[in-house]
């Protein structure tokens, strides 16, 4: 699957991130802050965020369940809030854009990928991974031969009528990928995209996404408690109790060198 890219699949997705000037930028948290409302209980789910996450890796987001990463994961997908701090993505304060403007701005700039797949289920492989394509200006046969690569790219060409309920959970997954990537994103988030697949299943996906985040210059956060995750990561973020433990960057250039 993960070695059946063929070339003018990467052409297409080169070409198209160069029209859009997509220069890579750091996702910057400034004392970003987070609590919850939960009845007249307040929940502190991020405490004095201070992070720089780099472009064009591979992070990985790590920490016991509760202690904040899908929030975290959120905050930086602009689909939540912070309560205070100042939130950079893609060079943009995403902190003071209006909701109209963030929406356009997830649009333009973000994929994402879920635990659960989140797939339309009486949509096909392909109209799954067009949706995100129906919101933007490409005409329609831009938008079929894109499709089509996206397809390809992920090994799933011969299934693209397919159903999410006529795929295996690896399959499911490779579609969302695909439909992360289909408006070419500089970043995508995955909140523990491995955590219902099997361990080889999940290999193959993380191997996915590495050649896609290599060949294309795409940026991949991750939320994740796996191991295959973590062992592929460059940079790895431990939260805990909605704060920041450590970070620690290059790991498999150092494991490489030891
Ligand atoms: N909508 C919400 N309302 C109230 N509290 C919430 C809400 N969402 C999350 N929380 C709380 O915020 C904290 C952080 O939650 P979060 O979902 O970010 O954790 P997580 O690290 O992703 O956990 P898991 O590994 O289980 O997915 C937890 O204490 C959680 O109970
Ligand atoms: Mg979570």
């Amino acid at each position: 699957m993960a070695s059946t890219m063929p070339n003018t699949a990467g052409t297409i997705l080169r070409e198209s991130r160069n029209l859009q000037g997509n220069t890579m930028q750091p996702v910057i948290l400034k004392q970003v802050g987070k609590t919850y409302q939960l009845d007249s209980v307040a929940v502190p789910a991020l405490i004095d965020i201070n992070l720089e996450i780099r472009p064009d890796c591979f992070t990985v987001i790590s920490g016991p369940s509760g202690s904040g990463k899908t929030t975290l994961l959120n905050v930086i997908g602009c689909i939540d809030k912070p309560d205070q701090g100042e939130v950079l993505v893609a060079g943009q304060a995403t902190m003071t854009m209006k909701d109209d403007d963030l929406s356009d701005f997830r649009a333009r700039h973000l994929g994402f990928i879920f635990q659960n797949f989140n797939l339309m289920p009486v949509l096909s492989s392909y109209e799954n991974i067009e949706y995100p394509l129906l919101l933007t200006n490409m005409p329609a046969a831009e938008r079929k031969k894109r499709v089509m690569m996206l397809l390809d790219a992920v090994g799933l060409a011969d299934r693209a009528s397919n159903r999410p309920g006529q795929l295996s959970g690896g399959q499911r997954q490779r579609v969302a990928i695909a439909r992360a990537l289909a408006t070419s994103p500089k970043l995508v988030l995955a909140d523990e995209p491995t955590a219902n697949l099997d361990s080889f299943t999940g290999a193959a996906i993380i191997a996915l996404m590495r050649r896609m985040q290599r060949e294309h210059h795409v940026s991949f956060i991750f939320s994740s408690h796996d191991p295959q995750v973590q062992a592929e990561a460059d940079d790895a973020i431990f939260i805990r109790d909605g704060r920041i433990t450590h970070i620690e960057r290059d790991i498999n250039q150092k494991e490489a060198v030891a």
